[in-house]
């Protein structure tokens, strides 16, 4: 079997650091090596200690760049491209005017299969290997989805919206035929290569209660399954979602009834959840999912990141662009306007902690961990290589930073797609296929 072994300096995480100097909590190497045999991590670690098994390798040296395993997002819209940089509005405004026009036309296989291509490109630029997209409404979308992600082999999430009502009669399924067309889905697309097929309501306003009954069944079905939602992103959504379910007793109590809480539930948004909703998300192992940069220009609200780590009840959390309520294609971008939302509620997200919620921390949360998220051996080969001096900014900035935080944090908050020099999915570099 062919071998690659890539050289660089290696970084790794090994548990959530705790502090600027947790030291403990990640794996470093000056000068390091990656072996890569059939698309899986076979070695990694000193380059001397590697080296021996790499004889009849093909050799790629990106010394002295910095090669970390490649970068996940836990929640993004693969449809919504021509959405981003919409001006004026806010969620349901943004929804109606925007979003839901431009979904619109993903009818259009053709249509579908353009944007997926362009979306996947950006992905790879922007050194994201993993993501966990919602499609549109129709099934058309995921099949171009899925289509593009396995050509490329990578290891996707992703979902038909199932949405039947509060939108366009374009945009609407029935509970039936959404059942129905997850089903097809399913069965066609999970476990094929490397994807994973996530049962996708889009939230409470848009799905009626027989259709939240088809979700149930869906989930009861398919219990490994992945199941991606909305809660609790801005003031007006979570009044509305509460009229259309006066039983409930909260926003997460809507999903609640449905039993759809449980550690394969990703929640986008979480912002403005009270203890009992916390609680509840906490003590079914649900996943909060922080978009910053969505929130910052939705004008939604500032997730608590810490409120939600440190409390009694933990919550899972992962972190993700929302493209296209969301600016930025890119993990860096979405992790330095983290720093800034958590630094509003008066703490810091230390660079550590970022690169290990992108990489280790997502792929957990995504329980994905025993596959992507790190540099393990037996791993998939999935990896980012960057470069902190990658403009002229960058460069004069890093001619103060010693330290190898430092200059995370230099990339976290200068850094954009510029600062990828290369991203391979399953041991394959991917940027010159764009
Ligand atoms: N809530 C329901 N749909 C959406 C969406 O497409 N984007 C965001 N940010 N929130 C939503
Ligand atoms: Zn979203």
């Amino acid at each position: 079997m062919a071998k690659t072994l890539i050289r660089a300096r290696l970084l790794t995480f090994l548990a959530e650091p705790l502090a600027f100097d947790d030291h403990a909590s990640y794996r470093y190497e000056e000068d390091g090596a990656v072996l890569v045999e059939g698309g899986v991590i076979s070695a990694c670690g000193d380059y001397t200690a590697i080296a021996p098994a790499a004889a009849d390798a093909d050799v790629i040296d990106h010394r002295p760049h910095l090669l970390l395993p490649g970068f996940i997002d836990a929640h993004a819209h693969f449809p919504q491209m021509q959405v981003i940089a919409s001006y004026g509005a806010e969620l349901l405004d943004w929804l109606n005017t925007y979003t839901f026009p431009t979904e619109s036309e993903f009818g259009d296989a053709g249509h579908a299969a353009r944007i997926a291509r362009f979306f996947l490109d950006e992905m790879v630029r922007h050194g994201t290997t993993t993501a966990a997209i919602y499609c549109t409404v129709h099934p058309q979308s995921a099949d171009a989805f899925f289509a593009e992600a396995q050509r490329r082999g990578m290891c996707m999430i992703a979902g038909k919206v199932m949405m039947d009502r509060n939108a366009p009669a374009a945009l609407t399924d029935t509970p039936q035929s959404s059942y129905d067309d997850t089903n097809a889905l399913i069965a066609k697309w999970h476990g094929t290569g490397r994807l994973h097929y996530a049962i996708t309501p889009r939230f409470a306003i848009t799905s009626s209660p027989e259709q939240m009954e088809m979700v149930q069944a869906l989930v009861a079905d398919h219990p490994d399954l992945h199941l991606q939602t909305h809660l609790s992103e801005n003031h007006a959504e979570i009044a509305l979602a509460c009229e259309f379910y006066p039983q409930a007793k909260d926003y997460t109590g809507i999903y609640e009834h449905y039993g759809l809480l449980g550690p394969k539930s990703l929640f986008g948004h979480c912002i403005h959840l009270s203890d009992r909703e916390a609680d509840a998300l906490s003590e079914s192992g649900s996943v909060a999912v922080f978009c910053p940069t969505s929130n910052l220009f939705l004008g939604s609200g500032l997730f608590d990141y810490f409120r939600y780590r440190r409390r009694e009840k933990p919550l899972r959390i992962a972190a993700a662009t929302d493209t296209g309520g969301g600016t930025s294609y890119s993990m860096l971008r979405t992790m330095d306007e983290g720093y800034k939302v958590v630094a509003f509620h008066g703490e810091k997200l230390n660079p550590l902690a970022s690169f290990w919620q992108i990489t280790r921390g997502n792929a957990e949360a995504l329980s994905l961990g025993h596959r992507i998220g790190t540099l393990e051996p037996g791993t998939d080969a999935d990896l980012v290589v960057l470069d902190a001096r990658a403009t002229p900014a960058m460069r004069l900035r890093m001619e103060r930073a010693e330290t190898l935080a430092e200059e995370l944090f230099v990339l976290q908050t200068l850094g954009d797609d510029r600062a990828v020099v290369e991203t391979y999915v399953a041991g394959r570099a991917a940027k010159g296929q764009i």
